[in-house]
């Protein structure tokens, strides 16, 4: 038996909007935490060496410092390893531990005090002394980690025989994720209790778990409070160090501590999507066939750590081709150490295959819609799997038809409005079907009311209210009746959230366990003799807006609450989960877009604006449009970021990062964001998860940059393979 789908699918409103405008969601830094002193960092000022002297006399002398701490006086932590988390192979930083810079903005020393302005000052009076040494930020010459490799056929012989030919390197800009909410944590310890309410997409695995690690602790010790996440994007999948600095500091001084980055101290203190040098070699006949692909791909990392992305997959699976060799390296420079931002891997990889594919196009004269067409894949070349559901057809004939493609001239530089060049451009996107085990727990009581939680975030796609969605379905109330809990490490685990899995993940575990409460209550109808039920067959009672009936009679029922008063019992309860399906080795997962962009360029000032984005997304069934909407115009306006904006500079002198601030590291602000468009293509993917759904947030994101640079080439007839495009490179 099914519940009919009333609240899934529909458009509802933020269920948590009320309390987001007036101000009642508390962020991390919102909790009141009686008798909280404030935590203020001292960040290293050179991009490499040693620290050779810190003096704290003048600080520890200010009125209100309770503790001035650096790697002199720390405590040595244990920094187990945390086998549970996502942490990038390789030694964490381990925050004043010894004497050792390994990046600008490293904390160095942290002051504690009754204030924040009295942290503030007496941080600024820390002296602390370098042996500095030099830094390196060298993407293309220094040695590289040991790569990962992927070949099929042999792009060696393929290649060089090919009838038409492209051998282009792409490089794009590190960039950092910017949430409006900056990275915060409180932390307090009752005994050997650590209670941290921190911004983090992860309360498990992520933070809980590796402060537990951290600090040698048993996980039962620690305890991650995470109600509301302010943006995010990828910067909170793990914890970063002012997070162990916040509970150290809690534990030297006996008291909570606060600490908060300043919009600064996001730069060096969380992580970035890395610069990346990217060389394509392309084969292909003349009609636009593609016959060899090889990628050369070197990223940035940390000399600590080797982090590693989804860079490779789009390379195998999107397009048919015979011959395809990957070849993908880290290289390490004197950074902290990246994190997924955004589509992590697929953007940046889909923006270099898809400016290619573009140029492709551009060389045989094929139109760039029609050359997707002729490479379209039967199955997953790379694993020979049928796709669970594939449509990027669809995606491209709906947005060619939608924005208008057929007139656009094919020449480049051939529409002008005054001074302004204009054109068109499109691009194909891919994200992976990333689902987890995930658990649930929901609990219907006597009044009809039900609280269902999972350990899981919303940082603004609308987690609270999409669960809330599906719990009213299945459990068969009104959503009004639902409170859905999240955000807490001791509720039901969860995947972290992020790789657009939250909603297939979490979303089937919360069904699971609605589904599970709501079929005892049929049991218990159908076998009391006192009810209408008594004797029906279960799978005939539908659940709707709290009352059990026959699908057929709907006069024979009655409401949860007569039932549950009727027997005497408070509530109904059951444990949910998620786990992959058996079709996961049988089918290849992935979510698809199209996205079409028009730009303008000023003549002579080289300026770009974008004028108009339609996306069209194969993401499965959309459980809430009008938040998918807010995804997919998230998910455009940074492609509009990365395409035009948003750089993150190092000065490569002393590994400064020369504008870490919202002034000079530019974000799309309204100006920059013109008409956009979303349209999910309707159905579902039944070889997902139980709810069809594939991941929206990633892949809404992933194909935006090359649609835009690729309108910019048809504009100007100018190839930019630099992001971000900026006027100087069109001047
Ligand atoms: Mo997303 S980059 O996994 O927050």
């Amino acid at each position: 038996m099914t519940q009919p789908r009333i609240a899934v699918g529909a458009d509802k409103r933020r269920v948590d909007g009320r309390l987001k405008v007036t101000g009642a969601a508390r962020y991390a830094a919102d909790h009141l935490i009686d008798g909280v002193l404030h935590a203020v960092m001292v960040d290293a000022t050179i991009g490499r060496g040693r620290i050779a002297g810190v003096d704290t006399t003048a600080a520890a002398a200010q009125t209100g410092v309770q503790a001035v701490i650096s790697h002199l006086n720390a405590p040595r932590l244990p920094y187990r390893e945390n086998t549970g988390s996502n942490n990038p192979p390789g030694q964490r930083l381990r925050v004043f531990q010894d004497d050792r810079v390994h990046f600008f903005g490293q904390p160095v020393a942290v002051v504690v005090a009754t204030t924040l302005q009295q942290a503030q000052h007496a941080a600024s009076l820390v002296q602390v002394s370098y042996a500095a040494e030099t830094p390196s930020f060298d993407l293309t010459g220094a040695p590289a980690n040991e790569p990962t490799t992927y070949a099929r056929g042999d792009t060696g012989q393929a290649l060089p025989s090919a009838p038409v030919r492209l051998d282009v390197t792409y490089r794009t800009a590190r960039n950092h994720h910017n949430p409006m909410e900056p990275h915060a944590t409180i932390a307090r310890w009752q005994g050997d209790q650590l209670t941290l309410w921190d911004k983090t997409q992860w309360v498990g695995a992520g933070t809980a778990t590796e402060l537990a690690a951290v600090f040698g602790l048993p996980l039962a010790s620690v305890r991650v409070l995470s109600p509301f996440v302010g943006g995010a994007f990828g910067s909170g999948l793990r914890a970063w160090p002012h997070v162990t600095v916040a509970a150290l500091t809690a534990r030297q001084t006996g008291r909570p501590v606060k600490l908060v980055l300043t919009r600064r101290q996001m730069y060096f203190g969380t992580g970035f999507r890395p610069s990346y040098e990217y060389r394509l070699r392309v084969g292909a006949d003349r009609q636009g066939r593609l016959q060899a692909m090889s990628h050369d791909i070197r990223a940035e990392t940390s000399r600590y750590e080797a982090f590693s992305e989804g860079i490779l997959p789009a390379g195998q699976m999107m397009y048919s081709l015979p011959h395809v060799s990957q070849h993908y390296a880290s290289v390490p420079v004197d950074a902290n150490t990246p994190i997924w931002m955004r589509g992590p891997g697929y953007a940046t990889a889909v923006h270099v295959i898809e400016s290619a594919m573009d140029e492709l196009a551009h060389r045989v004269g094929v139109d760039p819609v029609e050359l997707r067409h002729r490479n379209e894949p039967s199955r997953d070349e790379s694993t020979g799997l049928p796709f669970s559901t594939r449509r990027l057809r669809e995606c491209l004939q709906t947005g060619a038809r939608e924005f208008g493609w057929r007139t656009r001239p094919r020449a480049p530089r051939s529409t002008r409005d005054g001074d302004w060049l204009i054109g068109t451009g499109m691009a194909a996107g891919v994200y992976d079907t990333a689902r987890a085990p995930a658990q649930s727990r929901a609990r219907l009581s006597a009044d009809g009311t039900a609280v269902v939680e999972s350990a899981t975030s919303d940082m603004g796609p609308g987690t609270y209210t999409s669960m809330t969605q599906v719990a009213a379905d299945a459990l068969g109330v009104d959503m009004g009746r639902v409170r859905f809990r999240l955000g807490d490490s001791l509720m039901p685990a969860t995947p972290p959230h992020g790789g657009s899995m939250t909603m297939a993940s979490v979303g089937s575990a919360v069904q699971d366990a609605c589904d599970k409460v709501r079929r005892q209550a049929v049991t218990l109808a159908v076998q009391d003799p006192r009810s209408p039920l008594y004797g029906a067959d279960p799978a005939t009672v539908v659940v709707r807006s709290g009352r059990l009936s026959l699908r057929d009679r709907p006069a024979r029922g009655e409401t949860y609450r007569r039932l549950l008063d009727r027997n005497g019992r408070e509530h109904l309860e059951a444990d949910g989960s998620f786990t992959l399906p058996t079709g996961e080795a049988r089918f290849s997962f992935y979510a698809y877009a199209a996205t079409f962009a028009e730009v303008a360029v000023d003549a002579r000032l080289g300026i770009v604006r974008v004028r108009r984005l339609l996306g069209v997304y194969d993401a499965g069934r959309i459980v809430n449009p009008v938040l998918a909407d807010s995804q997919a115009i998230g998910g455009m306006v940074g492609g509009i970021g990365t395409a035009l904006l948003e750089h993150t500079v190092t000065d490569t002198r002393d590994g400064r990062i020369a504008n870490a601030n919202l002034a000079d590291y530019l974000v799309p602000v309204n100006a920059d964001v013109p008409d956009l468009r979303a349209i999910y293509l309707h159905g579902e993917d039944r070889e997902a998860d139980p709810l069809g759904v594939k991941g929206l947030g990633e892949v809404v994101h992933v194909g935006v940059a090359p649609a835009i640079t690729n309108a910019v080439f048809h504009a100007t007839g100018k190839r930019i393979r630099e992001l971000p495009i900026t006027a100087e490179m069109l001047r």
